[in-house]
């Protein structure tokens, strides 16, 4: 699979015939919100867990010296906490490019604190994508997060805005939580 999934993306799942569709948030989406929205709620997502196991060629790091940055990993029973937006089609003409590095998006059943269920869109990085690192003593995600830098910023920032979004939404997610603790020890 190419790194740039944005045309697969569009051709994949064309959106022109909605009127609105749920996102579902479980990464920088959390905290950098640059795309307008017509409603916010908490929301989760069953079967998936949240990892630092994607490279970043584009935001967090280079193609010559990816970042660590998110994806989500099956596993049955788990439930992976975020944001749900409700966001009008043409918004997606930017978020595919914001998630161009390997990220495809498909509908998947999101659940709202009061119960009730939507079929919304999220972005996963599967381990057939190019710039997938996949797992890792945590102590060298750590390093490596500390030590990478790319376009968007830090690739420390990138886990300590998840970690304090996560934290602010109740939500706290151990790995984040973890890894979030030996990045903060080795910038210090
Ligand atoms: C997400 O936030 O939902 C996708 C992954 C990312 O952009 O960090």
């Amino acid at each position: 699979m190419s790194n740039d999934t944005t045309a697969l993306n569009q051709q994949n799942t064309p959106l022109d015939h909605l009127d609105d569709v749920w996102l579902f948030g479980y990464g920088s989406l959390l905290y950098k919100v640059d795309f307008p929205y017509l409603e916010c709620q908490p929301a989760s997502i069953s079967g998936w867990s949240r990892r630092f196991w994607q490279g970043s060629h584009d935001h967090r790091g280079t193609p010559e010296a990816p970042g660590r940055v998110v994806t989500l990993v099956e596993e049955p029973g788990a439930v992976c906490h975020g944001l749900g937006y409700r966001v009008t089609p043409d918004t997606f003409a930017h978020l595919d490019v914001r998630e161009k590095n390997g990220y495809l998006r498909f509908f998947t059943p999101m659940s709202f604190t009061d119960g009730h269920s939507v079929d919304g869109l999220v972005y996963v990085a599967s381990d057939a994508n190019l710039a997938f690192l996949g797992p890792a003593l945590l102590t060298d995600m750590a390093r490596h997060i500390a030590d990478s830098h790319g376009p968007s910023g830090s690739n420390a920032d990138y886990l300590l805005q998840l970690d304090e979004a996560l934290q602010e939404l109740g939500a706290a997610d151990d790995h984040v939580a973890q890894l979030a603790i030996r990045v903060r020890e080795l910038l210090e």
